[in-house]
């Protein structure tokens, strides 16, 4: 497996991940946009300009996953191409119009795109495209683990400060 389909694979089960969070019910999302926002001082990140940007990926996305049978939508062998590039254009085009990536914005534009066509597949059924060796999926499970981690404490923390307030 190369870096780039490494990246995807993470970006991949991080938004399953996320995906599953946000469907029970907790705000990931709005948590993390407190926690991780950070505007750059002199480009202003226009977020109407950013979500048109955006749609225009995620509509190329669709485009391209109509050509894939639906029956295999939960394997990434089927559609990494199509997967890496939908990625590869949120990145270029958040980047083109001043904007970081990820980001929040960018992060529940891709869990929307997660639901629509993957609200089925499970981190279990998700097809991993090669079988990694046992490094691989260490380095695969420790920024998934962390971004888990990350996405709970600031949940539990955000609880918290409901509680308290
Ligand atoms: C963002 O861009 C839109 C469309 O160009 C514009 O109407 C809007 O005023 C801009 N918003 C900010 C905060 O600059
Ligand atoms: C995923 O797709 C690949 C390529 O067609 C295939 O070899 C593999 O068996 C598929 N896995 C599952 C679980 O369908
Ligand atoms: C998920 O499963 C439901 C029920 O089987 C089906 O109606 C829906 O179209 C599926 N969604 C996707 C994205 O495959």
């Amino acid at each position: 497996m190369d870096t780039n389909a490494l990246r995807v694979l993470k970006l991949f089960a991080v938004g399953i991940l996320v995906n599953s969070v946000v469907t029970n019910g907790l705000s990931a999302t709005e948590s993390l946009e407190t926690a991780f926002t950070q505007r750059p001082r002199e480009m202003v990140c226009n977020e109407t300009i950013l979500l048109l940007e955006m749609e225009g990926c995620g509509d190329h996305f669709k485009t391209d996953m109509a050509s894939v049978d639906p029956r295999h939508w939960c394997n990434l062998t089927h559609f990494i191409k199509e997967y890496n590039s939908f990625s590869d254009c949120t990145e270029r085009n958040a980047m083109d119009v001043g904007c970081f990536w990820p980001n929040p914005l960018v992060e529940s534009y891709i869990i929307r795109i997660h639901k629509q066509f993957f609200s089925n597949c499970t981190l279990e059924r998700v097809v991993l495209v090669d079988p990694p060796e046992d490094t691989l999926t260490i380095l695969i499970l420790i920024p998934v683990l962390l971004t888990l981690a990350m996405i709970a404490l600031v949940v539990w923390c955000s609880k918290r400060s409901d509680t308290f307030s």
